[in-house]
C-alpha cells in the first residue's frame, strides 16, 4: 500500500516535470514562428465566438459571420469591418476584444468564456499578419514542402530521408546501420505482396551481388499479381467490402467478382480517376463493358437485411445513406453522416447537399426487405466467364435444335394419327361380344358414384347393355349397395 502511494506520487512528479518542460519548449508558446490559421486561429472563433457568430442563423448577432472567410472580411450592417487585413485600427474584432468597456468586450463576460491575453494576442497577431484565411485541411492540397537542412549530406537516399534525418539529428540520434540482406527482402515482400519470401526467394537475393540487386527484387515484388492484393486490402475495407449482407442474419452474397476487379485493376496500375468513374457509374459509361458493370459492384457494397418486422422503407433509405456516406469518406476525405438529419457547424455539406448526393444513388430498383440469404439481392448483373459465355450460346442453340425435333415429331405424329383416326372410323374393328361377361371396368370416373348408381339402374337390362356412367356390377344380391 504504502510503496504504491509513494510510487503514485513519484509518477505525479515525473509528469509535472515533463508538464514543465513541455511548456518550456514548446516552440507555439516559446516563440510562435508561424501562426496557422487552421491551428492557432480557427479554434479561438470556434470555441470563443461561434455561438453567436457562427452557421446558426437563429443565435447570430450583429449579423457577423466568422466560420466563413466572406462573411468574416465583409462590411456589416453597422457599416463596421469585423476583420481588416492589416488594420488594427479598422478591425473591430481587435476593438473588441481589448475594450475595457465590459458592455464592449467580446466574447461577452457575462458567457463565462473568456480569452486568455496570450489568445487574444494570437488574434491581434493574425490580423496584423493578414489575417491569412485557411480552407479545412481536407480541402488544401497537399503541396511539396521544402526539403530540410541535415548535416550529415551523405546518408538521405531519397527526399523521405532528408525528413527522418532531419528529426535525427534535431535530437542528437545516429541513423541505425542499413540491414542485412535477409531482413531487406524480408520487409520488402512484406511491404509489397504482405507475404513472405520464399527460401528459393531469399538464397537468390542473397547470391547476386550486383548493385541493382534490390531494385530488382522491387521491380520482382512490383510485378507480382500478389502486389495488387495487397494494395487492394486497404481499399476492399474503405469500400465496405464483405460477401455476406451484414445485417441480422449475415446471409451469403458474393460480391469477390467486384474484389477481383479491385485487385486486376491495382496489377493494371489503373489511373485514379478511371478507377473512380467506373466504380461510382461504370454502368451509365457508353456501351459498358462487363467490367465496368462490375466495378459498380462498389455502390452495392451496403449492408442489407431480410429481418422479418423491419420496415422496408427505412432501411431502404439507410442503405442510399451508406452509399452516400461511404462516397464522402472514401472520396472527398470527409464524414458526411451527420448531414444526413442537420446542418452542423463543423460541416462544409449542409443536409440539402446530402439529399442532393443521395438522389444520385436513389434509383437502384431494389427493395428494403432484400429476403435473400444465400444470394445476391436483386438487381443481378449475370456474368459469367468468357468460357461459360460461350457454352451458353452453345446450350442455347442446342436448346433450339431439340426444340426443333420435338416439333418435327409432332407435325409427324399429328399426320399420321389422324390417318389412323380416319382409316379406323370409316372401318372400326368389331364390338367384342359380352358372352360371359362378369364385370365390365371402364376407367373414365371414379368407382363410388358409379358404384351408387348401379345401384338404381341394375335393374334396367339396358343399362347393362350400353353403360353411360361408369359401373362396377356384381349381380350376387348380397353384394349390392354402395362399395369401396
Ligand atoms: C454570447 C454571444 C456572443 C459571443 C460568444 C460573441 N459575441 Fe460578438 N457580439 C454579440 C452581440 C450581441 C453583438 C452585438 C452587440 C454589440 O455590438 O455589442 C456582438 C458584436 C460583435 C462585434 C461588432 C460587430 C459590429 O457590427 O461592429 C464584433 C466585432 C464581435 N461581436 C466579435 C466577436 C468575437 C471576435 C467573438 C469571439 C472572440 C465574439 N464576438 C463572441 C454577441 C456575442
Ligand atoms: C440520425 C439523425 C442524426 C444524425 C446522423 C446526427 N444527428 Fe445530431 N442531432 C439529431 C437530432 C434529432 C438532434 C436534436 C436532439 C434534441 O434536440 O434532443 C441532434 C442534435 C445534435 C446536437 C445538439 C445541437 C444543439 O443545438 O443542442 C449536436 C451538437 C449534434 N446533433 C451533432 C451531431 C454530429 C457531430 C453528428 C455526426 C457525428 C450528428 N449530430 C449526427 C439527429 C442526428
Amino acid at each position: 500500500m504504502r510503496a504504491y502511494a509513494f510510487n503514485k506520487q513519484r509518477a505525479s512528479y515525473r509528469r509535472g516535470l515533463v508538464l514543465v518542460m513541455l511548456v518550456w519548449c514548446h516552440p507555439a508558446i516559446a516563440a510562435p514562428k508561424d501562426l496557422d490559421f487552421n491551428r492557432d486561429i480557427r479554434p479561438l472563433l470556434s470555441d470563443h465566438c461561434y455561438a453567436c457568430h457562427g452557421p446558426d442563423e437563429n443565435k447570430r448577432k450583429a449579423g457577423l459571420r466568422l466560420d466563413r472567410r466572406e462573411d468574416a472580411f465583409k462590411t456589416l450592417k453597422s457599416g463596421n469591418r469585423a476583420i481588416v487585413p492589416g488594420d488594427l485600427k479598422r478591425s473591430t474584432l481587435v476593438q473588441r476584444l481589448t475594450s475595457r468597456d465590459p458592455d464592449e468586450l467580446m466574447p461577452p463576460p457575462e458567457e463565462g468564456k473568456p480569452l486568455s491575453a496570450g489568445q487574444v494576442q494570437s488574434l491581434i497577431r493574425w490580423v496584423k499578419e493578414g489575417a491569412r484565411w485557411k480552407n479545412h485541411w481536407s480541402f488544401i492540397p497537399p503541396e511539396r514542402p521544402v526539403l530540410p537542412k541535415v548535416r550529415e549530406r551523405d546518408w538521405p537516399r531519397n527526399e523521405i530521408d532528408d525528413f527522418i534525418l532531419e528529426r535525427l539529428e534535431k535530437k542528437g540520434l545516429k541513423p541505425a546501420p542499413e540491414a542485412d540482406k535477409a531482413t531487406l527482402i524480408r520487409r520488402a515482400s512484406f511491404d509489397l505482396t504482405g507475404l513472405p519470401p520464399t527460401i528459393g526467394e531469399v538464397d537468390a537475393f542473397l547470391a547476386d551481388d550486383s548493385p541493382e540487386a534490390y531494385e530488382k527484387l522491387v521491380d520482382r515484388l512490383l510485378s507480382s499479381a500478389h502486389y495488387g492484393e495487397r494494395l487492394a486490402a486497404n481499399w476492399l475495407d474503405l469500400a465496405r467490402y464483405a460477401d455476406t449482407s451484414g445485417y441480422h442474419f449475415d446471409g451469403v452474397r458474393f460480391m469477390w467478382l467486384w474484389r477481383d476487379w479491385v485487385i486486376d485493376t491495382f496489377n493494371e496500375n489503373k489511373p485514379y480517376d478511371t478507377f473512380t468513374v467506373e466504380q461510382l457509374a461504370g454502368d451509365l459509361l457508353p456501351d459498358p463493358t462487363r467490367e465496368q458493370r462490375i466495378a459498380t459492384g462498389f455502390v452495392r457494397n451496403n449492408m442489407t437485411t431480410d429481418e422479418g418486422g423491419s420496415d422496408p422503407d427505412e432501411y431502404l433509405n439507410k442503405y442510399v445513406v451508406d452509399r452516400v456516406s461511404t462516397l464522402g469518406a472514401v472520396w472527398l476525405g470527409m464524414t458526411v453522416g451527420c448531414a444526413e438529419c442537420h446542418d452542423h457547424k463543423f460541416d462544409p455539406l449542409l443536409t440539402k447537399e446530402f439529399y442532393k448526393l443521395y438522389a444520385f444513388f436513389h434509383n437502384v430498383p431494389e427493395k428494403g426487405l432484400d429476403r435473400i440469404r444465400t444470394d445476391n439481392p436483386p438487381p443481378r448483373l449475370p456474368a459469367p466467364t468468357p468460357e461459360q459465355a460461350m457454352r451458353f450460346v452453345e446450350t442455347d442453340f442446342r436448346l433450339r435444335d431439340a426444340e426443333k425435333t420435338l416439333q418435327d415429331r409432332n407435325n409427324e405424329l399429328g399426320e399420321t394419327q389422324e390417318k389412323w383416326e380416319r382409316e379406323t372410323n370409316a372401318n372400326p374393328p368389331p364390338k367384342p361380344s359380352d358372352e360371359g361377361l362378369l364385370a365390365l371396368l371402364t376407367f373414365d370416373d371414379t368407382i363410388r358414384p358409379s358404384t351408387r348408381s348401379t345401384a338404381t339402374e341394375q335393374a334396367s337390362p339396358e343399362t347393362k347393355a350400353e353403360p353411360k356412367q361408369p359401373i362396377v356390377e356384381d349381380a350376387s344380391p348380397a353384394r349390392q349397395g354402395p362399395q369401396v
